[in-house]
């Protein structure tokens, strides 16, 4: 049987399971079961109003309808694209015309020309971009020419008007359009990346995939009086991000760059930078930014986030984990895995021309079975996600199952002790891995909560990330009792040890009766004894 491999975009499972926002007990959860919750959370949700079971309960709901509708969204918007093919009627048909160079800035199409040709450098292309930030590796460069620019503002705000469905472009930004939904992607935005962008930031950013772009998501985000009019502090999904001023007159709406959301003082003196109409900046996908307040007028910007399989597939931005890949609809979120073009022959027979790009519009049945594999996924993938977690408490009972039976009383009590000490170590570890930030309420994460808004599917920094470059700033007093105040109690899924940790990973002793004590020890020794006949495979 043939098994051509095809490529087909997914998704990372951390986004229907983490940085989920519950607005009224400002928190960021990481949600799978009801039972994880209250082992992860129980104290500190206490501690922040959700006492009763009722608020649990509330909260329960709350959650599995978040990851839910983060499960919908991408048949949604293939629904929504759909729709829009077959019923809108658009103001101006020449912007779904293919790429013109017309349409572009003469500058742009000399940047991307040269990008292209043999022996083209960096310097030589540094010369026809402005030179932003040298040090953050900002970019700008004249993209449209005025008359598209225009005309794709007409387009878009006819658009706006009409009574077809719409997503929103992130959940960061209420107002806009998505440039797939709309059927812009194939025509316009597919040709700029492919065509100008991918030879140009080959030049700009070989490190960060700049020549090996395969996907992007594109959306048009628009900011006025009684509607957006900022946007918090972030950094984007994508390894390189371009953000082109489209329009129209206003004042205000400045972008600030920080430092890239790994470094240390990532958000110290920030680098503001005005919008100039027409022209688009580069920059890298993790550098920290955000857009002052709109002063007066009307801005609508183009922004591209452009995504790298070869780069993402290793590192997920979102979880900064090897991503648990789910497939996804159309380009997903630029994650990729081979697969069999052959799952069986006669499904093959069936589907011919079986898509190779991870296209809606290649969808077959093929892909509506894998499509059902990926719900499965998803939901064994969280539980993976647990194991993952889990297996670093397992690690940590590895030094249990060394325990030996009928030595020296002496000898036991020493590797007692050392086997105490080795799990003390092992569970502060594993605390700080898998709670890093649940109690760490510092003015600037305050700042980022409410910049993100009540949920949060969009490019807003995860716990973890914001934990990350917290953990770089030096901690107050207050901050630190906090975070050593959380007791929470960790069960070692292996040997079913359950311990009391505190804070980064103090192991609390617990006062119990003489009865509940001897229980314990008898417990843990079955728990040590059965884990390490499983390690030595003594057990089926
Ligand atoms: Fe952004
Ligand atoms: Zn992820």
């Amino acid at each position: 049987m043939a098994t051509a491999a095809r490529r087909r975009f997914c998704r990372c499972a951390c986004f229907c399971s983490q940085n989920l926002y519950v607005a009224r007990y400002g928190l960021h959860l990481r949600f799978r079961d009801e039972q994880q919750l209250r082992r992860d959370y129980g104290p500190l949700l206490r501690s922040r109003g959700c006492v009763s079971s009722k608020d649990f309960q509330q909260l329960l709901e709350e959650l599995e309808q978040e990851v839910g509708r983060r499960r919908r969204l991408g048949p949604e918007s293939a629904a929504r694209k759909a729709l829009i093919a077959s019923t809108y009627h658009p103001a101006r048909p020449d912007v779904y015309c293919s790429l013109q160079d017309a349409a572009l800035a003469p500058e742009f199409v000399a940047a991307a020309e040269y990008s292209g040709s043999p022996g083209a450098d960096l310097e030589g292309l540094l010369q026809q971009l402005e030179i932003v930030s040298e040090e953050k590796r900002i970019y700008r460069v004249p993209v449209f020419s005025a008359e598209f620019c225009q005309a794709l503002l007409e387009e878009l705000e006819h658009f706006e008007q009409s009574d077809m469905p719409k997503g929103r472009p992130n959940t960061m930004n209420n107002y806009g359009v998505l440039m797939h939904e709309l059927g812009l992607d194939e025509p316009l935005v597919t040709p700029l990346r492919e065509r100008f962008l991918q030879p140009l930031l080959a030049l700009l950013y070989p490190e960060c995939g700049g020549g090996q772009l395969d996907s992007h998501r594109a959306f048009v985000v628009k900011y006025a009086l009684g509607q957006d009019l900022e946007l918090g502090c972030h950094y984007d999904n994508a390894e390189l991000t371009l953000n082109v001023a489209l329009g129209k007159a206003f004042t205000g709406g400045a972008l600030y760059f920080g430092g890239l959301f790994q470094a240390p003082a990532a958000l110290m003196e920030p680098l503001e930078v005005n919008h100039v109409v027409g022209q688009g900046i580069l920059h890298r996908g993790g550098q920290l930014h955000g857009a002052r307040p709109l002063g007066t007028g009307e801005r609508w910007n183009l922004v591209i986030w452009l995504r790298a399989s070869a780069v993402r597939n290793r590192l997920c931005p979102m979880c900064c984990q090897k991503p648990e890949l789910v497939d996804d609809e159309g380009f997903g979120d630029g994650f990729t895995r081979e697969e069999s073009a052959v799952v069986d022959s006669g499904c093959q027979k069936r589907n011919p021309g079986s898509g190779t790009k991870g296209n809606k519009d290649n969808y077959t049945r093929t892909d509506e079975r894998s499509k059902h594999k990926a719900r499965r996924t998803t939901r064994s993938s969280s539980s993976s996600s647990s194991s993952s977690s889990s297996s670093s408490a397992s690690s940590s009972s590895s030094s249990d199952g060394r325990k030996k039976h009928g030595k020296h009383k002496d000898k036991k009590k020493r590797k007692k002790k050392k086997r105490k000490k080795k799990l003390r170590r092992k569970a502060k570890e594993k605390a700080v891995v898998v709670h890093p930030a649940e109690a760490l309420p510092g003015p600037s994460l305050d700042q980022w909560h409410r910049s993100a808004g009540e949920d949060n599917d969009g490019p807003v920094l995860t716990d973890e990330q914001k934990s990350r470059i917290q953990a770089m700033k030096p901690m107050t007093k207050e901050e630190w009792d906090a975070r050593q105040s959380v007791i929470r109690k960790v069960v070692d899924p292996e040997t079913g040890r359950t311990r009391l940790i505190k804070g980064d990973g103090e192991v609390l002793e617990e006062i119990v009766t003489k009865e509940r004590h001897r229980e314990i020890n008898k417990q843990a020794t079955r728990g040590d004894g059965l884990a390490f006949q499983m390690r030595a495979g003594l057990l089926p």
